[in-house]
């Protein structure tokens, strides 16, 4: 009887199809996060991809855009952004039926509109705030609400190359006869489109305004990325359609919460009609987590209210993206094979200082002769990144992620300065 719980251990992390193991052969492919690796790590919460721990991993680093940078900051806040909730609670579908997205927790609605209050980077005096299953999810509501029932064609959806590989993926995958994928804005032609506006972008990082200017035609502001850590805020935003997420400005992607910021009332009822045809709802332990660790980042800064802690996530975030950075830069000038966009800056309104775009993404170009794929080239010494000619780029570019966890980060710097 002793020795079961050790043989029911064995047992499990010997399966071949238990999502606790994780092949050498996986763990060289993996882009995507990796399960966790014992009995214990499937018994407790996952953490996303394995710790490396020494720098002769030979595991590869890079590669997606999970924000695990964030961790370390979220650690360190205690029970500020701590959440029980009862067996009892957040049962109903419903949140708040008086509202056009009659599935919001007037919490999440609160909280998302004093941290841009907080910030200044976004109007939302005179907006709908709505919620969905991450941006991605609002994304597709806006498409399906901006595009007319009864065209003759599917709207053309574009954006300005080098533009967010989920654009064309997400707009085709179903195939709809509302909208089509049409590629680059800058050579599109014709009166009727939406056009994707990513800003600051990814993969380049690139401060963007539309480029397609028609009567007929519309926008949606993908602001992921307009937070202090990553870009001076230099305006509040005040677009039609306006797409925020955790996944960005707090790292919580799993979570899986987004927000829009919506003008119009009836193109707000139309996107929240979408979710409601597509998963009847947004979970309400998820916005309430959100809702949650949102009020944890604006308390770190509400001096007014006597609440400003040392925990602010736009301070740490900022350390730690000036320092990555200046890391990258220093790795690509020691290997010389690798080129940069060059560093811009402007005066942060939320910070009152001037500060340097320090983008979520790097987007490096192979300056050598014979490397014409540097994708191809970079997963050849264990660093996975994502081709150019995914964002409708040259495949002399890569997006690296900036995000990862120190360890993985500090592989990757060690990785590139050794490229010649
Ligand atoms: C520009 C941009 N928009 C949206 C998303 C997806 O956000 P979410 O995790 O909220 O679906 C990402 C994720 O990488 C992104 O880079």
């Amino acid at each position: 009887v002793a020795a079961l719980p050790l043989l029911l251990h064995q047992y499990i992390v010997n399966q071949p199809h238990h999502p606790g193991v994780v092949s050498p052969d996986q763990q060289r492919h993996a882009c995507a996060p990796q399960p966790g690796t014992s009995g214990a790590a499937a018994r407790a919460p996952s953490t996303g991809k394995p710790s490396f721990t020494n720098a002769f991993d030979i595991r590869s680093v890079g590669c997606s855009g999970d924000p695990t940078m964030f961790e370390a900051f979220w650690r360190e806040t205690g029970d500020a952004a701590e959440l029980v909730i009862p067996g009892w609670q957040t049962m109903s579908y419903f949140s708040d039926v008086g509202n056009v997205c009659w599935f919001m927790e007037p919490l999440f609605d609160q909280q998302v509109r004093r941290l841009h209050r907080t910030v200044g980077n976004a109007a939302v005096d005179g907006y709908h705030v709505l919620v969905g299953t991450g941006s991605t999810q609002l994304f597709m509501a806006a498409l399906y609400a901006l595009s007319p029932a009864d065209a003759d064609q599917p709207t053309s959806v574009v954006s300005t190359a080098p533009y967010y590989s989920s654009y064309p993926a997400v707009t085709d995958f179903l195939r709809s006869g509302l909208f089509r994928w049409a590629g680059d804005a800058n050579s599109f032609v014709g009166d009727s489109y939406i056009e994707l506006v990513c800003s600051p972008n990814n993969p380049d990082g690139a401060i963007r305004d539309a480029v397609l200017s028609s009567g007929a035609g519309k926008a949606v502001h993908d602001l992921a990325y307009y937070w202090p850590q990553y870009t001076p805020i230099t305006r509040r935003a005040d677009h039609d359609i306006m797409l925020f997420t955790v996944s960005k400005s707090t790292g919580h992607a799993g979570t899986r919460i987004g927000w829009a910021l919506v003008k119009d009332r009836e193109v707000a009822r139309r996107m929240t009609k979408f979710v409601e045809l597509n998963t009847i709802g947004v979970s309400k332990d998820s916005q309430l987590r959100a809702a949650k660790v949102l009020g944890a980042v604006s308390d770190g800064y509400d001096v007014g209210g006597g609440g400003a802690s040392r925990h602010r996530l736009f301070d740490f975030g900022r350390r730690k993206m000036v320092e990555r950075w200046r890391m990258l830069r220093e790795a690509a000038a020691a290997s010389g094979a690798f080129s940069l966009p060059a560093e811009t800056s402007g005066q942060c309104n939320f910070a009152n200082e001037t500060a340097a775009n320090n983008p979520a993404f790097a987007w490096l170009r192979c300056d050598r002769e014979d490397v014409e794929d540097c994708a191809g080239f970079l997963r050849g010494h264990k660093i996975l990144t994502r081709s150019g000619n995914q964002f409708g780029a040259d495949p002399r570019y890569v997006r690296v992620s900036m995000l990862d966890r120190d360890d993985a980060y500090d592989i990757f710097i060690s990785r590139l300065a050794s490229l010649k």
